[in-house]
């Protein structure tokens, strides 16, 4: 049985005072039972902010949404896994396909990351998904296989405790469009395929994969309890805290 994991991703959003004001709403508002890992990935400045509105609340965890794959030194305006985990988190997002589309992160760039990262001592979600014209053009398998084999590669089995995928169709980021319940399912299950044949058929079962786009509380039910889904990386409505708290619960 996979564990369901739910993640906000507050992307570029939120000023200090709103953040701790989200963090302090989902606290009560979360009926953690265990069943349901969440993690929040609020902006840099405003993770400690965060870490203290959450106070060591168990059940919910930190995540960066993104990082670069040294440690320290002359590389203005990134931030390490290592300052990360100081900060408090256990997570972090990359891949994302706003990393990927705006700032040109390469196949092979967000494999390196993923290595760091998880040498470090971080937790991966990394992200996948293919863009509409992608989907349209019957190019979404394709993608997705080399997006896992290009931003996976040689990761060794006892690292895929540590990461999670999240699938995330381009075309459903942001747009009110969530891909169906069978869409996802369908992508989902390749998605699994892929890992076994690239990884083996243990690790592919064990792997938890979440889906991303739009996730709304009444969508979100649908779309976690199809068989490979398990969970979500929810955008806009993590901004939420009731909205997000319904998603956490129809994943339990
Ligand atoms: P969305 O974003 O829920 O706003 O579509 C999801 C994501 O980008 O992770």
């Amino acid at each position: 049985m996979r564990k369901s994991v739910v993640a906000g991703n507050w992307k570029m959003n939120l000023l200090t005072e709103d953040a701790r004001d989200l963090a302090l709403g989902l606290g009560p508002s979360n009926d953690l039972d265990g069943n349901v890992e969440v993690i929040l990935c609020p902006t840099f400045t405003t993770l400690w902010a965060v870490r203290d509105a959450l106070n060591g609340q168990p059940g919910i965890a930190l995540g960066g949404q993104n990082c670069y794959h040294k440690e320290s030194g002359a590389f203005t305006g990134e931030i390490s896994p290592q300052m990360l985990l100081d900060v408090g988190c256990e997570w972090v997002i990359i891949g994302h396909s706003e990393r990927r589309q705006y700032f040109n992160e390469s196949d092979e760039f967000l494999n390196e990351k993923v290595h760091f990262a998880l040498g470090a001592g971080l937790k991966v979600m990394f992200c996948i998904g293919e863009t509409l014209e992608e989907r349209e053009k019957g190019q979404m398998n394709e993608v997705l296989v080399r997006q896992i084999e290009g931003g996976l590669a040689g990761i060794g089995d006892k690292q895929f405790d540590n990461i999670v995928v999240a699938y995330e169709p381009v075309w459903a980021i942001g747009t009110g469009v969530t891909a169906s319940p069978e869409q996802a399912q369908d992508a989902h299950a390749f998605v699994r395929g892929v890992v076994s044949n690239t990884f083996g058929e243990t690790i592919a079962n064990a792997l938890r994969i979440q889906y991303g786009g739009s996730v709304k509380p009444n969508n979100a039910q649908e779309l976690m309890s199809q068989p490979d889904v398990d969970g979500a990386l929810v955008g806009g409505a993590a901004l939420d805290a009731e909205g997000f708290a319904a998603i956490v619960k129809h994943a339990g």
